[in-house]
């Protein structure tokens, strides 16, 4: 019996397995309940008096023996495993640079948000266009100065294929294809050809709101125009309409609102007359209206249109346009907390 053991001792000494599986069957041929060392314990019954003592423990001590080895092989495995991927799974993680949201998006989701809760919704165009949808359609007559090659991208002359330069022209593309009532809100990026300054660039972003729809009048425009200011702006927002020109509304105006970095008493941002221009606006021209195929005689409308730059730095004061373009972090890390 003695012998015995010490075979399966020396056996067991030189076991070796490569896989989970492996060291699995092992465990079940020495330590399972018809394993091995559990036939010894049943032959042990036989074993005469005088020699259990000496026995028992010898069949103890082979079974303490093959588990610790099994044990081992399957731990030597699970090492082996992590060391030939050359992972160091003690080593602690490398840190996880959150980025953040870009200022004129925030503006632009916070603008949006705002028309969305009064049952606008947002209507995209593209960028590159044509005459109709950014001049005809929206009644700039033929001679009108926006045409001019100087502030105008062309990418090819008759006809014309241009860069957009306001979003109005998602107004016109939206009403030719849609019935009234139309509530749109239309943020886009547009190009004008200007010298890059800090305070011009030869693209920004502008956002266009569009309402048309039996019996809207201007009073309609101007309660828009009070609650989007005092959202956007804050409770004690004052505005102020000032009489203006667009081709494609009639009559037209500008807004201004009080200035929200002295409360209106006057500061060097609002140049000392406590009120800063936000937007333009005005009665959907009918002119524009007919062009689009919506009949002018039923049904009315009103616009507006403001640049997100300019809401931007009302709300953040950045000094330089130019900034929004250049993504250097150090500027954009800026807005990490803003949301
Ligand atoms: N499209 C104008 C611009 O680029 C802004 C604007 C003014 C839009 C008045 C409107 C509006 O819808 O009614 O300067």
């Amino acid at each position: 019996m003695l012998d015995r053991i010490n075979r399966l001792k020396s056996e067991i000494e030189q076991l070796s397995a490569s896989t989970p599986e492996e060291v699995e069957a092992l465990r079940i041929k020495y330590l399972s309940k018809k394993g091995e060392v559990s036939l010894l314990m049943n032959d042990f019954r036989s074993v005469p008096a005088d020699q259990k003592r000496v026995i028992g423990q010898a069949i103890n001590e082979l079974k303490n023996f093959a588990t610790e080895r099994i044990n081992s092989l399957r731990e030597s495995l699970l090492t082996a495993d992590t060391e030939c991927e050359g992972i160091d799974l003690t080593r602690t993680a490398s840190d996880i640079r959150l980025g953040s949201r870009h200022p004129l998006s925030l503006v632009r989701e916070e603008i949006i948000d705002i028309f969305r809760k009064i049952g606008f919704s947002v209507a995209e165009g593209p960028e590159i266009e044509d005459d109709w949808h950014v001049f005809e359609s929206l009644n700039f007559a033929a001679d009108h100065p926006a045409r001019d090659m100087q502030d105008t991208f062309f990418i090819q002359r008759s006809p014309d294929v241009l860069l957009r330069t306001h979003t109005s022209s998602v107004q016109s593309r939206v009403m030719e294809t849609t019935k009234p009532p139309i509530r749109i809100i239309c943020p886009g990026r547009v190009y004008r050809n200007e010298a890059i300054s800090a305070r011009a660039h030869c693209f920004f972003h502008q956002v266009e709101a569009l309402y048309v729809n039996e019996d809207v009048s201007f009073a309609d425009l101007r309660q828009t125009l009070l609650y989007f200011a005092r959202e956007m702006f804050g409770p004690d927002t004052q505005i102020r309409l000032r009489p203006s020109y667009f081709p494609f509304t009639e009559p037209s105006a500008e807004m201004d609102i009080s200035c929200n970095l002295c409360g209106g008493k006057g500061c060097s941002f609002c140049k000392h007359t406590g009120w800063v221009e936000i937007l333009g606006c005005g009665m959907v021209d009918p002119n524009v209206l007919d062009a689009c195929g919506i009949d002018s005689k039923r049904y009315k409308g009103f616009a507006l249109g403001m640049g997100i730059e300019r809401i931007t730095n009302l709300k953040y004061q950045v000094k330089d346009l130019r900034m929004f373009s250049e993504n250097d972090v150090r500027f954009l890390n800026e807005f990490q907390a803003a949301h």
